[in-house]
């Protein structure tokens, strides 16, 4: 097992919609073992399969209690509204405030391939939506105005060069 380089913003990658996952196994295994390893290591609750540079519809999380691999994931049920802190590590987790679904279900596969449906609220809801999102070319920057997209932005690239 290893902990991978993550993939950064602008890379075209993390704005691309992932392939399905269609082999279930030891090797898909292993792939979930080294992304959980990565997202640990980086102090993040969650990471998709686009930010190890891999365009799979596939992402792992451990957040607030929910901790799982999802493969080929869908929201497919959303309700209320929350606003709060958000950020990714493919953006140097420089935060915004974005507004999401308090609630969500999640519908995904297994690491065995079977498919199963998780409802969660609050920041584990939020994490639901971000990854999905990333498992669909989506990052959560894409949500903000423009204005403010630019602006977070900005706050990346100067993190990325005092690094
Ligand atoms: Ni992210």
């Amino acid at each position: 097992m290893a902990v991978r380089q993550i993939t950064e913003y602008p890379e075209k990658i993390l704005a691309t919609r992932g392939e399905a996952v269609t082999k279930f196994g030891e090797e898909l295994e292993n792939l979930c073992a080294e992304m959980f390893e990565t997202m640990y290591a980086a102090e993040g609750v969650g990471l998709a399969a686009q930010q190890i540079g891999l365009s799979l519809r596939l992402f792992v999380m451990d957040c607030e209690g929910v901790k799982l691999i999802a493969a080929n994931p869908e929201i497919i049920h959303k309700e209320g509204e929350q606003s709060g802190q958000e950020g990714c590590l493919s953006v140097g987790k420089v935060p915004a405030v974005v507004v999401r679904a308090e609630r969500a279900t999640l519908r995904a596969q297994d690491i065995k391939g079977e498919w199963f449906e998780c409802e969660a609220n609050g920041y584990a809801a939020r994490c639901f939506q971000h990854e999905t999102d990333h498992c669909n070319g989506k990052l959560f920057i894409d949500h903000l105005p423009k204005m403010r997209r630019d602006m977070l932005v900005k706050k990346f690239q100067k993190e990325k060069r005092q690094r």
